[in-house]
């Protein structure tokens, strides 16, 4: 049963205060790009005007409570469009989704608070990503943040389906706790939550070496998949840790376009941890 918000009443789901750092890189990051977003709204610039919008596949209820201090925080959706609204330039479309679909009703009440057309869907990711892509403006600008909590959630088949656009730029949570806790019931298993994630993996990459160099690999032929789609080589990626120094998991992010990667390279890198790439 989840906690509720005693200021609203919905619920509210639990994080680690790792979750903290991937807020703080979301955040920065829709406030470095608001002046494209500029172009992009209903009255920027000639030729544009395709709409900005913010989709997030995994939206949780809105609102968190950090698990080792009990503070209560924004969720993925708050923070994004909170961001954009401070920035002067808010997205002129949201779409949320999660499989629960408490969690998807709770988000789009807490954002529509701060504007309109906030669109809610409940399903996989798989699924509800096809139905957003289908409704988005092709020019419009388009910004997606997938943030699950195992790698079998981030399929390829979702970021394929989102590369469809041409103006999408991602910003992707890939769990490296999930990669070393299991993979060895995803070797064993075929199909596995692997096979989803990074469809060919067993072709390209040598199960008989240390988990450091499986999950080298393995990201490696994740790359090269991703490449194919068009986004450009993935720049840096940030590694998040846990308390104790573990590893839990990268910020990846993807764009066809150069400034967003030099936007990116701007605001990543916040406690100066190590290049996934
Ligand atoms: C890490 S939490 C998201 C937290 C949220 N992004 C935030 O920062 O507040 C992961 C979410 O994914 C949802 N989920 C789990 N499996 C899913 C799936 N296959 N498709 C979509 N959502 C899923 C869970 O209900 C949960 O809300």
């Amino acid at each position: 049963m989840d906690d509720i918000d005693p200021e609203d009443g919905l619920p509210v789901c639990e994080v680690g205060e790792w979750a903290l750092e991937k807020h703080a890189r979301l955040r920065k990051y829709i406030d470095i790009y608001r002046d494209v977003r500029k172009k992009f709204s209903p009255n920027g610039a000639r030729g544009y005007r395709g709409g900005t919008t913010y989709i997030d596949l995994f939206c949780g209820p809105g609102r968190a409570k950090v698990r080792e201090t009990g503070l209560l925080i924004d969720g993925s959706p708050l923070v994004a469009v909170k961001s954009a609204v401070a920035g002067k330039y808010p997205f002129s479309e949201i779409h949320l989704a999660d499989l629960n679909p408490a969690y998807t009703e709770a988000a789009v009440k807490r954002v529509s608070a701060l504007g309109n057309n906030v669109h809610g869907y409940a399903g996989p990711a798989e699924q509800t990503c096809e139905q957003i892509v289908s409704k988005l403006n092709p020019h419009g600008l388009h910004f997606a943040f997938l943030d699950p909590y195992n790698l079998e959630n981030l399929s390829f088949g979702t970021i394929r389906k989102l590369s469809t656009l041409k103006h999408i730029d991602l910003l992707l949570h890939v769990s490296v706790q999930d990669l070393q806790r299991n993979f060895a019931r995803y070797e064993a298993n075929d199909p596995s939550a692997l096979d989803a994630f990074a469809p060919g993996w067993r072709l390209h990459v040598n199960a008989k070496q240390s988990i450091n160099a499986i999950r080298a690999d393995i990201l490696k032929h994740w790359q090269g998949l991703v490449r194919k789609l068009d986004f450009l080589e993935p720049q840096g990626a940030e590694l998040v840790t846990g308390s104790a120094k573990q590893r839990l998991y990268w910020l990846v992010f993807l764009s066809k376009n150069k400034i967003a990667n030099d936007f990116w390279e701007k605001i990543r890198n916040i406690s100066g941890q190590k290049n996934l790439f």
